[in-house]
């Protein structure tokens, strides 16, 4: 269904462009199917180096024009006033994906004053290397083959869920902001090996390495992670030494309330608390 689309990408910024590439490439779209936007000429003339053949330009309202699918990939801070530019230029039977966090369906709905099929979606920054997690929920006028052109999207630069729109604050704690903890690990693995002695470049990629084969695993074998667990922790082992130091830190409770914090967070900063 993706591939019979027009899409314009409004703000080719970090995910705007990650989409642009992941549509091109992984997905196979014909550059003549996209248009990108954005304001500063000189990361515009960046954009179209990168990307020759794309339509790309300032002007939001010529790139909405002629478009069955609209992405708003701008800032949540802008939305109004980029809405309020394109709303009359948009097609009557064109879709809106946004990225917008915080922003919901039926806001954005009242923005362009007219019923719209609206997806709105919540990825994360791992999209700039196709490895992204991205939750899609639909708004009441969009139907369910809006929500698999958005699925198709979105595929191209990673895994993708649907939800029902009011999970999206906890979805924005979890997988949003995720990648902020899972750097954390990282960095906190890091040292635990350079205290053993390990020198920190061969830490650092040792313990980077072993988050991304972790997350492989789980994902390739579908198999519960607590499975996974047991087949390392060997009786008697230092595994199960490791993993009851972490348990008895708290572990699964600080992570707990480490993405309930960021829900509630991301309720406060929307305006839905
Ligand atoms: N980064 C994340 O982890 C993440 C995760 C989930 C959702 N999001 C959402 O994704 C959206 C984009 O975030 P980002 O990190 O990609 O930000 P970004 O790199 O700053 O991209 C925003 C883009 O919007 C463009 N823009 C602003 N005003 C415009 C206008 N009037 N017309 C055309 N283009 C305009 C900017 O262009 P210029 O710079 O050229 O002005 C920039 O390229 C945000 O709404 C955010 O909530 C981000």
């Amino acid at each position: 269904m993706l591939n019979d689309q027009t899409v314009a990408i409004i703000g080719a910024g970090n995910i705007g462009r990650a989409l642009l590439g992941g549509l091109l490439h992984g997905h196979g779209l014909e550059p003549g199917q996209i248009r990108a936007t954005r304001r500063n000429p000189a990361m515009l003339s960046d954009l179209q180096s990168e990307f020759p053949d794309i339509q790309i330009g300032t002007d939001n309202a010529a790139a909405v024009r002629g478009a069955s699918v609209v992405v708003l990939a701008i800032k949540p801070q802008n939305a109004r006033d980029v809405i309020a530019q394109i709303r009359t230029h948009v097609e009557a039977d064109a879709m809106i994906v946004s990225v917008l966090a915080g922003l919901t369906t039926d806001y954005l709905q009242a923005a362009f004053g007219r019923p719209m099929a609206v997806i709105r979606t919540m990825p994360n920054t791992p999209m700039l290397v196709d490895e992204g997690a991205t939750a899609i929920s639909r708004g009441r006028h969009a139907g369910e083959h809006h929500l698999e052109i958005a699925r198709e999207m979105f595929e191209s630069v990673g895994r993708v869920e649907i939800v029902p729109e009011y999970l999206m604050d906890a979805v924005t704690g979890l997988s949003g902001s995720g990648p902020a903890y899972v750097y954390m690990f990282i960095e906190a693995l890091t040292d635990a090996g350079v205290k053993q002695g390990i020198p920190r470049p061969t830490a650092f990629r040792l313990a980077a390495q072993t988050v991304y084969g972790a997350a492989k695993l789980v994902l390739d074998t579908g198999k519960h992670p607590a499975i996974l667990r047991d087949e390392v922790t060997t009786p008697g082992g230092t595994a199960i030494a490791a993993v009851a130091e972490l348990e008895s830190h708290g572990l699964r409770t600080m992570l707990i309330n480490a993405v309930a914090t960021a829900t509630a967070r991301s309720k406060e900063l929307a305006g839905n608390d």
